[in-house]
């Protein structure tokens, strides 16, 4: 591999042979997996089909039943408490409801991982507090309530947070979801702005093609407890895999079904430029 003219990539994540689920109740079955550093993984499936628990089971929260977890190339069901609770440092999650504290401003929110990771000086803080806020297009709204801004900001605020440290990797449990197109596009403008920007890796969970099509470099697709494709956009949308076809035609009602492969994200892309 060293000898490649290319860069080989190196998995951020790596999952062989896992089970994962509750007690003794499998919900995925031998995932195999590979992300890599990076890139944009969309994780889609079904309501149920496993992605939460999916993503449970690669940040540390719940043990696989059977099978190998390795994140950021460590081993973190093997960690005590203190050691993962410092390598955790190296991972940011934007839960789905932004979990931000109503009572703390914007800013205080957003400090809240460096004033509990560092010692850093106060103005340090809300130095790199104004920064990372403006980074996510949010200057001036820093002594707001997250009451006293839009759900669309909000989920700014809550990126803001889990990107304040630089981790190495971020997680975002359904961004978008809640929002109106629009904002939902804003926010994967964000997000992707932040990839490039750091080089950050990201593992979204998503509902929406319009999302999915603008940001995933690679896509996994669970469904009937298993992983059924992993690929792009594009290899999926060429997929002849049943449930994959499914997803990628249940969302277009008005597809006539006629031409078949990749038609329907040419609509997509097509609305998509339209509302810019
Ligand atoms: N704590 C739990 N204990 C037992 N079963 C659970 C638990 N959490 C989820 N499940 C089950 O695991 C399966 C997968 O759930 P999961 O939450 O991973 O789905 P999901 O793909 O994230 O769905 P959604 O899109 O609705 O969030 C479901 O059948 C669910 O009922
Ligand atoms: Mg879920």
């Amino acid at each position: 591999m060293e000898t490649s003219t290319y860069k080989s990539k190196e998995a951020v994540i790596s999952l062989k042979g896992v089970d994962a689920g509750y007690g003794d109740t499998v919900i995925l079955s031998n995932v195999n997996l590979e992300i890599w550093r990076g890139e944009i993984t969309a994780l889609l499936g079904g309501s149920g089909s496993g992605k939460s628990t999916l993503l449970k089971t690669i940040i540390g929260l719940l043990p696989p039943i059977k099978g190998e977890v390795r994140l950021l190339g460590e081993d973190i069901y093997g960690m005590d408490d203190l050691t993962r609770a410092s390598f955790m440092k190296r991972i940011g999650m934007l839960f789905q409801y932004g979990a931000l504290f109503g009572s703390q401003s914007n800013l205080d929110n957003v400090a809240l991982p460096l004033r509990e990771h560092t010692n850093l000086p106060e103005e340090v803080v809300r130095e790199m507090v104004r920064m990372k806020l403006e980074l996510v297009g949010l200057k001036g709204l820093e002594n707001r309530l997250p009451a006293d801004v839009s759900g669309g900001q909000r989920k700014r605020v809550a990126l803001a947070r889990a990107a304040i440290l630089d981790p190495e990797i971020i997680f975002c449990d359904e961004p978008s979801a809640g929002l109106d197109p629009i904002v939902a596009a804003g926010l994967d403008d964000v997000l992707r702005r932040f990839q490039r920007l750091f080089g950050m890796s990201m593992v979204i969970i998503t509902h929406e093609l319009e999302s999915i099509k603008i940001l995933a470099d690679r896509v996994v697709m669970l469904a009937d407890g298993k992983i059924q494709a992993v690929g792009t956009v594009d290899d999926l949308s060429q997929s002849d895999n049943e449930r994959v076809y499914d997803f990628f035609h249940r969302i277009a009602p008005h597809d006539d079904g006629e031409d078949g492969q990749g038609s329907v994200l040419e609509r997509v892309s097509g609305e998509w430029a339209r509302e810019q």
